[in-house]
């Protein structure tokens, strides 16, 4: 589908620096459409709408070819404008400027950047400053593509849309919240990129602090962009700095089976970067304070594998006798990839006349099973966004304050992670992590999930 009515009278502007024209590039498209969707699976007639739809023209990022002709496209159009920049971060500043001083910004535009938001809080705020002095913060969409995943929006749904867990999602009821992402791949490809900025700034800065702000943060009065992201900011604000890496564990994958390790996919032999890490991290407020959240993210793991898991405190006492066998912690675990889905971990009496015996129960919500849409493909989460991006709505996208006080908790680890003395700790290709890892929850009494598909 094309978005229907809403995308009609649209059109789609590659600009880059390759020499091609507009049929160039749509023979591209459809090659890489039809290899996306597999063979006889696109529909002919909406593949005709939407390659009639792109059209390219050659620019130079950073001089001044193109330019003109880009805008000369634009011209006589009353529609929206939405500038993606998919492009490297040091060219965002040159490209708005462009965009600003070429006549191709209308108040209506819309300028849609993605991470790396910087790589510390210095030069964020710079990045922030260059773009608020070319473009108002309600034209710019900070994508992090995490929260344009189905699960996570449907978290948001379990949350302020039954009144059953509000009561109990705080630390007097919840034990811990583990928040894991979990890859297989390694950083083969991409290893210069991911050499210079490793697993905090990849995964932790963004992703993972993101998914913790929507189980952490407070209801909002309105589901409306600035009334959401009020309330992450919170979150964000209120995490305890870390002293020191005493919560913190980074690991790098070493090769097994004569498959290359971190290092050789780098192509950097001595590199100290992490590929791995885990964070006990803590929210110092009334609602959360005593129950922690665990967090990690590594490459090359067992499975790959996404999940956030609030842990409750266990049943205050037990009226059945030990024979029945203990009770099990309530685990409410949200499964972002695969499998997209919520189970809530409960304890239930053994079915049989056997007596008294417990035992665990999942009550299991697949969404692809709940909905009765077996074969239902989730949207991706960059078409959901893209889509918000044309319609006007900034809820699901950072707001600049957000990524300046996600870097400021995370710029004293990354400084105490370049001082220490000792390299990551190795672990395993497709095992769950380094062993200190384990420990850090271990040494609180408590265990993470098996990293599992
Ligand atoms: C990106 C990171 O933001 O997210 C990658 O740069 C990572 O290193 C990717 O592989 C993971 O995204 P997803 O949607 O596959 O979980």
């Amino acid at each position: 589908m094309l978005g229907g009515q809403a995308l009609q009278g649209s059109r789609i502007i590659a600009a880059a620096r390759r020499e091609l024209d507009a049929d160039g590039f749509r023979h591209m498209a459809e090659a890489a459409l039809r290899n996306h969707a597999g063979p006889g699976k696109l529909d002919p007639d909406q593949l005709a709408v939407f390659l009639a739809m792109l059209d390219y023209v050659r620019i130079d990022a950073e001089g001044e070819g193109g330019w003109a002709s880009l805008c000369d496209r634009l011209e006589g159009s009353e529609r929206m404008r939405a500038f993606y920049l998919s492009v490297a971060p040091q060219l965002f500043g040159p490209i708005s400027e462009r965009l600003a001083t070429s006549g191709c910004r209308t108040p209506d535009t819309r300028l849609v950047v993605e991470k790396p938001l910087g790589r510390d809080l210095e030069s964020a705020q710079a990045l922030n400053r260059q773009l608020a002095t070319l473009f108002e913060e309600r034209q710019i969409y900070r994508i992090d593509h995490y929260l344009g995943k189905e699960t996570v929006q449907n978290l948001m749904a379990l949350r302020f849309a039954n009144a059953l867990f509000e009561p109990i999602w705080n630390a007097r009821h919840v034990d811990h919240v583990q928040i894991t992402v979990a890859e297989r791949v390694g950083v083969g490809g991409r290893g210069a990129y991911y050499d210079r900025n490793g697993a905090i700034r990849d995964m932790m800065q963004n992703h993972l602090l993101q998914l913790l702000c929507l189980i952490a943060m407070e209801p909002p009065a309105h589901f409306e962009p600035d009334a959401v992201r009020d309330e992450k900011l919170k979150v964000l604000r209120s995490l305890k700095p870390l002293d020191g890496l005493g919560d913190v564990v980074r690991g790098q994958y070493r090769g097994i089976n004569g498959e290359a390790g971190y290092c050789e996919d780098a192509e950097n032999p001595g590199s100290r970067t992490e590929s791995f890490v885990a964070i006990k991290a803590e929210i110092a407020n009334w609602r959360w304070n005593g129950a922690p959240f665990y967090l990690r993210t590594g490459k090359r793991l067992r499975a790959r594998m996404s999940e956030i898991a609030v842990v409750f405190k266990d049943a205050p006492h037990s009226i059945f006798p030990e024979s029945a066998g203990g009770t099990r912690p309530n685990v409410l675990a949200i499964r972002l990839q695969p499998d997209e889905g919520i189970t809530l971990r409960l304890t239930i009496k053994e079915p049989g006349p056997g007596g008294m015996r417990l035992c665990e129960a999942p009550l299991d919500m697949t969404f692809a099973e709940t909905m009765g849409a077996e074969g239902l493909s989730m949207p991706d989460a960059y078409e959901r966004l893209v889509m918000d991006v044309i319609r006007g709505d900034q809820t699901l996208f950072m707001r600049g304050d957000e990524v300046e006080a996600a870097w400021r908790w995370i710029d004293p680890i990354i400084a105490a992670a370049e001082a220490a003395p000792e390299r990551p700790q190795s672990y395993d290709s497709y095992s769950s992590g380094p062993e200190d890892a384990l420990m850090l929850m271990h040494r609180d009494g408590r265990r993470w999930r098996a990293v599992a598909a």
